[in-house]
């Protein structure tokens, strides 16, 4: 003993974190309410009039393009009385609520309001669908519910020049699948099991044997804000899903819930979570190519990543999420390794920062 003690580990969360309803609600407002949620994607509102209505917790809302090109994002509820005005995604020439048929315009504004006449004093000039803030990003529609909130772009320092040169145009690229599953786990179990590869060798045989070169894997924030860069060579072996040697892989994890991914040789893909519970999160699996069309090869892409590795990642993050709510549960140490590599999980240490900055 050179009498220096070394420091403790540093270890995970307490279960509380991703089973006690009061720490999910103060996510709910102090997280998902506050930072910026992937919509949906700029090519699916790529008319005037497109729409598409989603929800976010409680909240339905829904984006659509309007007259002037712009995509506008609204709380998807009549000022009337409060009925849902539009419900999954098409095309409307005007918003009709489906209670009362007042009728607003691409814009959101009141337009007419059946015998509102009758009404002394009704201003229907002055009615409109509260907004919400939106942007786009590469092709990827955000909204925010804080009016206050930074630009994405200042919340996320970086990652648009990063992305470019990783997938050069990733910005013209259009959706070509997507499929969801239900998660039997918190959002933050998913996104923790997104955010660290060392169980990839363990758990993923095929992903780290067919897509990434496991020895050159790391994660790490990036561009001082809540983002975790995800980079690998492409695996130039055998066993590899598609050609790719001598390609990249990285993704952009953007806090709390989504991941713009790209596969070797600018496969660009996405994950996104909307938590439905504090032990529910919905997971949507996003994939796109340069046209909207899935060739051969995407095609055996998507399925061996969906039966594979993502059939994978269920099963876990639901076998972790019985474990936390176990009696014999208690937080173990996080491997924590300076030099970085695949095996680190210092990104998760980095999510747990933020979490409890967000609801302790
Ligand atoms: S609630 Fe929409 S018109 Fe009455
Ligand atoms: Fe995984």
């Amino acid at each position: 003993m050179n009498g220096i003690s070394a420091p403790a580990p540093v270890t995970g969360l307490p279960a509380r974190y991703f089973t006690d309803m009061q720490v999910f609600a103060r996510a709910r407002e102090n997280i998902f309410f506050r930072t910026w949620q992937y919509a949906c994607h700029a090519g699916e509102v790529a008319n005037a009039g497109d729409f598409v209505a989603f929800t976010l917790f409680d909240q339905d809302l829904f984006v659509m393009r309007g007259d002037d090109g712009a995509i506008g994002a609204f709380y998807n509820v009549c000022r009337h009385r409060g009925h849902k005005l539009l419900e999954g995604s098409g095309n409307r020439r005007a918003i009709i609520c489906p209670y009362h048929a007042w009728r607003y315009d691409r814009a959101g504004k009141l337009r007419a309001a059946p015998h509102s006449d009758a009404v002394a004093g009704f201003a229907r000039e002055n009615i409109a669908l509260h907004r919400v803030r939106v942007e786009e990003f590469l092709g990827f529609v955000f909204v925010n519910l804080d009016a206050d909130a930074k630009p994405l772009g200042e919340c996320y320092p970086g990652v648009r020049e990063a992305l470019l040169e990783l997938c050069p145009g990733i910005d013209s690229m259009l959706p070509a699948h997507e499929f969801s599953a239900n998660e039997e786990c918190n959002w933050l179990i998913a996104v923790e099991n997104y955010n660290e590869c060392y169980h990839c060798k363990t758990a993923h045989p095929d992903f780290a044997d067919g897509v990434i070169d496991a020895a050159s894997y790391s994660i790490a924030p990036f561009g001082g804000g809540r983002c975790l860069r995800h980079r690998a060579r492409a695996n130039a072996g055998g066993n590899a899903w598609y050609p790719m040697s001598g390609k990249k892989y990285g993704s952009f994890y953007l806090w709390p819930a989504t991941a713009i991914q790209v596969y070797p040789g600018g496969v660009l893909n996405a994950y996104c979570w909307r938590p439905l519970g504090v032990d529910e999160t919905e997971v949507r699996r996003l994939w796109f190519s340069p046209d909207g069309a899935v060739d051969a090869e995407l095609q055996k892409l998507i399925a061996l990543d969906r039966d594979r590795t993502f059939a994978e990642d269920l099963q876990l993050v639901k076998n972790v999420q019985r474990g936390v709510r176990s009696r014999g549960f208690a937080p173990g140490p996080l491997i924590i390794n300076p030099d970085g590599g695949i095996d680190d999980e210092s990104p998760v240490a980095a999510l747990h920062e933020w979490m409890r900055a967000a609801v302790d």
